[in-house]
């Protein structure tokens, strides 16, 4: 190869690698987009994304500003952490800022609740509420909840267990018993471990390779369906009549909330992503906070309840709504660990932030593409030294001030037409497992719970492992 053939070649490889790094940077380019890097092609920055967490959006902000562009898990996303931003987006829906959560998750979980808008979600929303909502909580739930928290909870006196196992099958089993009343344990044992695979794969690169999270989880949602399928035949079948989810989904009158069975089975999975990870890594987060602060183990408001029952009577709606202490203690967990980070928004059209948000004049101008992905981070305002006083610190009883609980900023259950309508549930679950865990048990933190991980998810790698005895 001769001199000039070397410094083509050289210039030619030079080119094509600046084409490479830059290639996000050009296809997405627009004029008024927020600032901040695309990455590489494809990829994004979806490594540090995932690995760094909140570093890897703390030093966005410094750098950028509250709201900035990065592309991860797939796509071009705007991170906004401004809350009057954030609360603008999530009230928002109907001008073109819908549910965008990861590919990976889209097509693991199907078409379910996010992925419905305007009236089909209202139906789909309207169902869902009847089964879980505050109403059907009150006067239907309440006994069973406790009921399965009891016999949960009897027996472990004397023994050593894994906090985190046990708290991920409260929160699994507690929704599948609901759904299916009568199915035999090893019926449940096998859902839960296809459903794990499904969720796995919820937070991975949706490249459909085999040996991946995202192909794992498929062929578990394959697998999943053909169970659901059985079951609703098995259902359908049969003169049995059932009190679960499942019989009121197939059996309603109500035209405005019938579904068909796809609908139905879609329903069956969103209940049982939506309400899993949150309420069981909320309780074993409880239980470390409360283990490392015992000052604000609220035993004497569980004992107070305790005296007026008699012995094995159910704990009611007016006992749950006595609890509120336990609600601060739930609610600062739930800021403090950060056990829903945000919420993800798709765009359907380009959406200018150029009105006066709320007095948000700073980020006029900006425009977010459609298609793009808007990650609603809502895990800084939660350490905002404004809304809550020394930020880091754990201290329930700032829940107990009026209004921190409605405060516009506070949207650990989100806000607007997709505000949780499992709270009320997730809080009774919480509440009902700490009274019986507290008025039973003692319990001491075992040898080698170091790790604690706080993002993508919240997880002790190694579980969370607690000595158990008799109170
Ligand atoms: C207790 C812990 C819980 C937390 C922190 C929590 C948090 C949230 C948040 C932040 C949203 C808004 C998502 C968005 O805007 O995209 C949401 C929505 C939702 N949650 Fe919960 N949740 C909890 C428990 C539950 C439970 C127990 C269930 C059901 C059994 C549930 C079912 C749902 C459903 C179905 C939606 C979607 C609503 C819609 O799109 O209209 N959640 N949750």
């Amino acid at each position: 190869m001769t001199v000039t053939e070397c410094c083509y070649a050289v210039g030619f490889i030079f080119c094509a690698l600046f084409a490479v790094v830059k290639w996000n940077t050009v296809r997405y380019s627009r004029k008024g987009m927020p600032p901040g890097s695309l990455g590489y092609p494809f990829i994004g920055e979806t490594l540090p994304f995932l690995k760094q967490g909140p570093l890897f959006i703390k030093r966005g902000r410094s750098r950028y500003g509250n709201l900035f562009k990065t592309h991860a898990l797939g796509s071009p996303v705007v991170i906004s952490m401004d809350p009057d931003v954030n609360r603008y987006i999530l009230l928002n829906e109907a001008k073109g800022l819908v549910p965008g959560y990861p590919d990976s998750m889209r097509k693991i979980l199907g078409t379910n609740i996010a992925e419905v808008h305007g009236a089909v979600h209202k139906r789909v929303r309207g169902s869902l509420l009847s089964l879980i909502g505050p109403m059907a909580v009150k006067d239907r739930l309440l006994p069973e909840v406790d009921e399965f928290m009891r016999s949960f909870l009897d027996n472990w006196d004397g023994k050593t267990v894994d906090l985190q196992e046990k708290t991920v099958e409260i929160a699994f089993f507690s929704s599948l018993k609901a759904i299916v009343e009568d199915e035999p344990n090893s019926f449940l044992e096998s859902f839960k471990a296809i459903f794990d695979k499904m969720a796995v794969g919820t937070l991975s690169l949706p490249f459909k390779i085999p040996g991946t999270e995202f192909y794992r989880g498929m062929k578990a949602r394959e697998k999943l369906l053909t169970l659901l399928r059985d079951l609703i035949g098995k259902r359908r079948a049969s003169s049995a009549t059932h009190d679960d989810f499942l019989e009121h989904l197939i059996k309603t009158e109500n035209v405005n909330q019938k579904l068909d069975d796809d609908e139905i089975i879609e329903q069956i999975i969103t209940l049982l992503y939506s309400g899993y990870e949150t309420v069981s890594t909320t309780t074993m987060m409880i239980i470390k906070y409360l283990n490392d602060n015992p000052s604000f183990l609220q035993e004497a408001e569980h004992f107070a309840i305790m005296q007026k029952k008699l012995p094995g009577e159910r704990i009611n709606w007016d006992d749950y709504k006595n609890m509120s202490q336990t609600r601060a203690v739930i609610l600062e967990t739930m800021r403090l660990a950060s056990v829903i980070s945000g919420v993800m928004r798709r765009t359907t059209n380009d959406i200018e932030l150029n009105a006066n948000i709320d007095g948000a004049y700073h980020l006029l101008g900006f425009i977010i593409p459609k298609g793009w992905r808007v990650y609603v981070y809502t895990r800084e305002i939660n350490f905002d030294p404004i809304l809550y006083e020394e930020p880091s610190t754990f201290n329930p009883r700032r829940w107990l001030e009026k209004g921190l609980e409605t405060h516009n900023h506070n949207m650990l259950f989100g806000a607007g037409g997709r505000v949780c309508p499992g709270k009320e549930l997730g809080l009774v679950k919480i509440s009902l497992f700490i009274h019986y865990f507290v008025t039973k048990y003692r319990w001491e933190e075992a040898e080698g719970n170091k790790k604690l991980m706080k993002f993508p998810r919240v997880l002790a790698p190694e579980g969370l492992h607690m000595k158990i005895t008799k109170y």
